[in-house]
């Protein structure tokens, strides 16, 4: 038998709504707009299957590009506090939209927290 995962509880096209509202965001926030592509469609693309299987679904990362070692594949941005606090106000922003509400946002959100931070790479005066 099959045991629920966030994913299933979640849907994938709820998922793929918080994404795009998540990185139309992204493309205007003064600080990180800066560090990506100004088409992000891909970076979308990859955001849908990174938290797909973070969320506990299938590992469509995984089987598209390897294992997902984020630290390392932020190494090449510069990652301060301020981009991970401005990161999670646009995901927090992207979850109101949506109305990702409840005990399932707030541990969503808290995970994804401990992940930006753990993204951060860069002291704050030193980019
Ligand atoms: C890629 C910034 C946190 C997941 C990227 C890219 C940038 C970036 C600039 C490259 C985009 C591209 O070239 O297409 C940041 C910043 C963060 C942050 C400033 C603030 C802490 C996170 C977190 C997660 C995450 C918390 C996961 C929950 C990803 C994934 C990619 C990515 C899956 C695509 C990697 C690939 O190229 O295969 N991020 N990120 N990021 N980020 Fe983040």
């Amino acid at each position: 038998e099959k045991i629920n995962t966030p994913f299933d509880a979640m849907g994938e096209e709820r998922l793929h709504q918080l994404v795009d509202a998540f990185y139309s965001r992204v493309g205007e926030h003064p600080d990180l707009a800066p560090i990506f592509p100004s088409d992000l469609t891909e970076t979308a693309r990859k955001q849908k299957q990174f938290l797909t299987q973070y969320l506990g679904g299938p590992s469509l990362y995984t089987e598209e590009h390897g294992h997902p070692m984020l630290r390392a594949r932020h190494m090449h941005f510069p990652i301060t506090m301020t981009r991970a606090k401005a990161w999670l106000t646009c995901m927090s922003e992207a979850m109101d939209e949506i109305g990702l509400e409840g005990p399932f946002r707030e541990d969503f959100f808290a995970r994804l927290g401990l992940t930006a931070q753990h993204m951060v790479n860069t002291p704050e005066n030193d980019e």
